[in-house]
């Protein structure tokens, strides 16, 4: 769809890929409802895109609290008065092997990454289906949510809930003209892993990651496209293609890279 004067909710938009985001929906001319916890951020970047033609509210929410998720389409309405767009870009991190797992960590990653955008998605479906176009759904996996990896099982389960979920979903609403894409990152320059629960060393990336200005581009990129599955680099691209038609071999080679072979 044409971004152009979208109404968008657009969650962990204060940081890393979501900031990327929310600054080059805004000079498409989306409208944002912004949302993360912290409401000094929120607040400062909404003042930094209210500046041109588009509109950017700020509506503090955890994600990982179901009712603040659903809260997040009602203020999004009351503001603007319609939705076109949900991106389900949030989310939290766990370090640590599934031996020292520890549960409340791993419930809370669950709740964030995965309870939270169903809470969200299904407060917003009856604003998409009232549209005459539909709407989009986007959701935010990573590639480790196609092929998980040693150290960060909790992070990759809700990952894979997330892509699950989505299957299911894009069928059940097609006739209401509503589509549904996930985009897969692979390593991205953000503080994500600073940002992740667990302390062990499980888990850390050695690759520098690309900036989260490519995955923004490519986030604006499933807006225009609405392909139902988005990757960011030809690496990603091998990684998931290997691990689906190797598994083995991806067992060895993830074994090899994170020392456990
Ligand atoms: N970075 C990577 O290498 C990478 C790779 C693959 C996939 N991804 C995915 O890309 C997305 C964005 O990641 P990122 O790297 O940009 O992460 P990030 O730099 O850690 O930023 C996370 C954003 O989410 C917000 N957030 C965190 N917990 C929240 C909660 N409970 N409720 C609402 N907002 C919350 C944060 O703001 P507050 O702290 O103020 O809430 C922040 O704006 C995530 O879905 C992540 O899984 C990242």
């Amino acid at each position: 769809m044409n971004p152009s004067n979208r109404v968008v909710i657009l969650t962990g938009a204060t940081q890393g890929i979501g900031r990327a985001t929310a600054r080059t929906l805004a000079q498409a001319g989306c409208f944002l409802a912004l949302a993360a916890r912290t409401r000094d951020s929120l607040d400062t970047l909404a003042a930094e895109l209210n500046t041109g033609s588009t509109q950017a509210i700020a509506i503090p929410t955890d994600m990982g609290d179901t009712v603040q998720a659903a809260n997040l389409v009602r203020a999004t309405i009351a503001t603007f008065g319609r939705l076109d767009i949900v991106i389900n870009n949030a989310a939290l991190g766990v370090r640590d092997e599934v031996v020292d797992l520890d549960e409340s960590q791993a419930r809370r990653v669950m709740d964030v990454n995965y309870f939270g955008p169903v809470a969200l998605i299904q407060a917003a479906i009856p604003y998409l289906k009232a549209n005459r176009d539909g709407g989009l759904i986007i959701n935010i996996s990573s590639i480790v949510g196609r092929r998980a990896m040693p150290g960060i099982a909790g992070y990759c389960a809700s990952k894979a809930a997330l892509e699950k979920m989505a299957e299911s979903l894009r069928i059940e609403l097609k006739r209401d003209k509503i589509r549904v894409s996930t985009v897969y990152p692979g390593v991205t320059a953000t503080r994500f892993n600073d940002h992740s629960l667990g302390d062990s060393p499980a888990g850390r990336g050695r690759l520098a990651g690309v900036p989260a200005k490519r995955v923004a581009r490519a986030i604006l990129r499933t807006i225009h496209h609405e392909r139902r599955d988005v990757f960011i680099t030809l690496f990603d691209r091998t990684f998931i293609t290997v691990g689906v038609l190797w598994p083995w071999l991806m067992d060895q080679m993830l074994g090899r890279y994170t020392n456990r072979l």
